[in-house]
């Protein structure tokens, strides 16, 4: 077996890890959700989701990827605890689930690359997305998309993911900030920002049911937590890091580009006078080609910004498919790259169904945040908090050269509040998948 990687840098983690949290799931996944689910209420839930649930779990899955130094299913083993590999096993599971869809999303990103390029969209922005977002061609570039990620994750950690990474971040922060400037001087743009910061707290106290699970959900779904994939990145790291700050910028950076994002598509889908929450998972493509197609040099800004999520969306997939990848190759004398490609076609036939009907991506969407991802994070907490415990406690102190790191709060936190925060988020969430599977509503 081949020696196992290490970063090459410091920084390269960090990117790394806000290469994998940051994607769809900011710019597409999160206005998308907030719009469907109130607006601001939802944003509020969300904020206090990220720091007092996303923060603390993702802590708990750095804990269990830097002590064992392996492979998400290896670890638990790894660490002495064999029986408890089936958290791992779950956590493959709903990395694998959100992929397959997931690179559905990442066909319509390269689609609109394209489109821009051609402005095949700029005569009819709001019709477009209905003729790209399923049948036989969104496959193929659902299949690209796939391809790519391959590509990418077969080099391997220091190659691959560490490179693209680096250019991915700075990129798309100045992108979002240019148009959400350009966005603010839009007519008619001012509700919108009503309807994303100005919380209507009777909102929450009505919609709970729905607006709970699917923002924590959300911060799990945006932090890349519950799948594998800050384990299996946390696992190449060593001694030297310090996790409680490294986690907080994280958290910190993903919270931004996701706000950010907000503060682009808002105002947007005012101004176009789109009901938001009507658009469902189409609404913010649809809010974007709108724009471009106004926007002077809206081609050139257009294959721009769909470029940048391409990477965004890239960085985000590799990370899912290098947690199964880092599995087969830690455990089996299989290579990098033949083990890549085998795991990214299982992946893209997972993917066609809800390629060739959005009914069914909702579906699988749906399942993500009503079941999968709580059940999974629950998983980490339980047993980080109550197996784990005081190695957990030791492995949090290295790095951090005498600085308080709070450990024992966190601990508490995690076995208590955490844990029955996302167990409250796995029972409503499956309570509402049991009485409306197809919750979201459809394009
Ligand atoms: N966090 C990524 C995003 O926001 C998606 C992702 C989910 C990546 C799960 C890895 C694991 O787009």
């Amino acid at each position: 077996m081949a020696e196992r990687e290490v970063w090459g840098t410091r920084i390269g983690f960090i990117l790394a890890a806000v290469g994998s949290a940051v994607g769809l799931g900011n710019i597409w996944q999160f206005p998308f959700k907030t719009a469907t689910f109130g607006g601001a209420a939802f944003l509020v839930v969300y904020l206090l989701a990220a720091v007092a649930i996303g923060l603390p779990a993702m802590l708990a899955e750095f804990v269990i990827g830097r002590r064992s130094n392996l492979n998400v299913v290896s670890a638990f083993r790894g660490l002495g605890y064999r029986k408890w590999r089936f958290v791992g096993i779950v956590g493959l599971v709903t990395g694998f689930w959100i992929l397959s869809y997931y690179s559905v999303v990442g066909g319509w990103v390269i689609r609109y690359l394209f489109g821009s390029l051609t402005g095949a969209y700029f005569g009819d922005p709001a019709g477009y997305f209905g003729t790209i977002s399923s049948g036989t061609i969104t496959v193929v570039f659902q299949a690209l998309f796939m391809a790519i990620t391959v590509g990418i994750v077969a080099f391997g950690i220091e190659d691959g993911i560490e490179k693209a990474t680096k250019v991915m971040v700075p990129s798309i922060v100045v992108l979002l900030a240019g148009l959400a400037v350009w966005a603010a001087t839009l007519p008619g743009g001012g509700e919108g920002y009503r309807f994303f910061l100005s919380p209507d707290l009777s909102d929450i106290t009505e919609n709970w049911r729905d607006i709970v699970p699917f923002a924590v959900s959300q911060a799990f779904f945006s932090l890349s937590l519950g799948m594998g994939a800050m384990i299996t990145y946390s696992s190449y790291l060593g001694a030297d890091d310090n996790l409680g700050q490294d986690s907080l910028s994280i958290v910190a950076f993903n919270t931004f580009v996701g706000v950010l994002a907000g503060l682009v598509v808002f105002p947007l889908l005012f101004a176009q006078g789109v009901e938001p929450g009507e658009g469902g998972a189409g609404a913010v493509f649809i809010s974007l080609a709108q724009a471009f197609s106004e926007l002077p040099a809206g081609r050139l800004l257009g294959v721009v910004f769909f470029g940048v999520v391409l990477i965004a969306a890239l960085s985000s997939a590799i990370s899912l498919l290098e947690v199964v990848t880092s599995y087969v190759v830690d455990n089996y004398d299989v290579s990098r790259p033949v083990t890549a490609s085998g795991l990214g076609l299982v992946l893209f036939l997972l993917g066609v169904p809800s390629a060739l009907d959005i009914a069914v991506f909702t579906w699988f969407d749906a399942v993500a945040y009503g079941a999968l991802l709580p059940l999974s994070v629950l998983l980490v907490l339980v047993f980080v908090g109550w197996v784990l415990a005081d190695e957990a406690l030791d492995e949090l102190r290295k790095g951090t050269n005498g600085i308080p790191t709070l450990g024992s709060v966190w601990l508490w936190t995690v076995r208590v509040v955490v844990l029955v925060a996302v167990l409250g988020t796995l029972v409503l969430g499956v309570q509402g998948l049991a009485e409306d599977p197809g919750l979201l509503p459809p394009v």
